[in-house]
């Protein structure tokens, strides 16, 4: 999505800075790309944590793609958006390691089918009287994210029960009257897409090793991981190829299992990133000065901050940055760093997982410019917080023919005072 000037001053104008750009004809184009590429008995869920709009969710089953939701609240926000509970078909998946909070309650009261990361996860259903399917998540040995920090799979991932354990896990699920119909594992958005083929076809590989443990075995999951180029949106690397892959994993693990299986994948990222931005303004621009401590740099001080987005902070992640006149007018390129408004000196857009500050060569801008964060759909939003009480930043939609709508407002105090109570607890 690339950002209109005019539309973005206009916006800023209406309602405030920061705020988030959603483009629907961005995300309608990755739907369709993976919708492309997920043909014959391949389904494609939507990872819902990498953006939970109603407005996504509802985007996502109209056209068909499944959900994986990964607490109770987000089972309830995907059946809010109209996507069906039960497990014929399974549209909402629950994966996770631990049950929290409602997860366990909206799991049974909504017949969802739940993908299991710990033994302890079987037991707790058992003891719920759950006696229905149930899906494992493995974790396979190998894999890893796009930083150490999302490792998905292998002997440092908290994720999944280890792949050498699942004999015993197979036996506990059937003990406990229930029945495997799904194996599942996530081994995350490695940078490069060759890696992410390799870690495919070997994920199938093991799996087909496994299916002899599971008679009652209806699905695998591929788990998510499609990556997108953050660095150069010209670039993307073409999704195509992924189509014969998946059609080769189906056909191995079908032949494998003598018998017709459903292969999911579950991207997040992919689906969102591209399709939204954080526009933000820029406040003043300060310097400081090379002294025996370091080099001197030039800030561009903005209003978002990470509490807004905070892939830069916690990851190290890149977000492409355009910067708007507010008027019109030109700007000489220069090296900047894009600091936000938090009392935390981490602040930082520009910086990597190593260095805190990373200046861009950007147009240097001035006080009243907007300064765009590209390719914020993904964990953007999502992991927006509270924090420093500054409260989430509206959220805005556009459609190909022009129209806008908010869909989230900008938070309030009272949004932020609403779960504060003063009640007695009594033991
Ligand atoms: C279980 C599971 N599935 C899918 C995803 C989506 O991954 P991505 O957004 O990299 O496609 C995640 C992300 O962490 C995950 O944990």
């Amino acid at each position: 999505m690339q950002p209109d000037s005019a539309l973005l001053l206009s916006l800023a104008q209406k309602v405030g800075t920061p705020f988030w750009l959603y483009s629907a004809e961005t995300l309608r184009q990755r739907i369709a790309e993976v919708k492309h590429v997920t043909a014959d008995g391949i389904q494609a869920r939507f990872a819902m944590k990498s953006c939970p709009a109603t407005k996504v969710l509802s985007e996502m089953h109209e056209a068909g793609i499944w959900i994986d939701a990964v607490s109770g609240n987000e089972m309830l926000r995907a059946l809010h958006a109209s996507h069906p509970g039960g497990q014929t078909p399974p549209v909402i998946l629950y994966t996770s390691d631990v049950f929290r909070d409602n997860a366990l309650q909206v799991v049974l009261e909504n017949g969802i089918l739940p993908n299991v990361g710990s033994p302890g996860m079987i037991e707790q259903l058992a003891a719920a009287g759950y006696k229905g399917g149930v899906s494992i998540r493995v974790n396979p040995g190998f894999g890893h994210g796009h930083v150490n920090s999302c490792d998905t799979g292998g002997p440092s991932s908290k994720h999944g029960v280890w792949f050498q354990d699942l004999a015993v896990t197979a036996e506990q699920v059937v003990a406990a009257g229930m029945h495997v119909v799904m194996l599942h594992a996530h081994i995350g958005s490695g940078p490069r897409h060759a890696e992410l083929h390799e870690n495919l076809e070997r994920l199938a590989d093991e799996f087909a090793a496994l299916l002899p443990l599971f008679p009652a075995l209806e699905a695998i999951s591929l788990g998510g991981g499609i990556p997108h180029n953050y660095k150069d949106s010209s670039a993307q690397i073409p999704l195509e190829p992924l189509k014969a892959l998946f059609a080769r994993c189906r056909e191995k693990l079908c032949a494998a299992a003598g018998k017709s299986l459903r292969v999911e994948i579950e991207p997040g990222r992919y689906f969102v990133a591209s399709s939204c931005m954080l526009v933000t303004r820029v406040a003043e621009v300060k310097s400081t000065q090379t002294n025996e401590k370091g080099q001197g740099a030039t800030f561009a001080m903005v209003d978002a901050g990470f509490v807004d987005l905070v892939r830069p902070a916690m990851y190290g992640s890149y977000h492409g940055i355009s910067v708007v006149p507010h008027d019109g007018g030109e700007r000489s390129v220069a090296p900047i760093v894009v600091a936000g408004p938090l009392c935390e000196s981490g602040d930082v857009f520009t910086r990597d997982d190593a260095e805190l500050l990373v200046p861009r060569d950007l147009p240097l801008p001035v006080p009243g410019d907007l300064l765009v964060l590209r390719d914020a759909g993904a964990y953007g939003y999502a992991m927006s917080s509270n924090y420093n009480s500054i409260g989430r930043a509206p959220q805005v939609w556009l459609e190909p023919d022009g129209t806008l709508e908010l869909i989230s407002r900008r938070e309030t105090l009272s949004d932020l005072l609403k779960a504060e109570v003063s009640e007695p607890v009594h033991l």
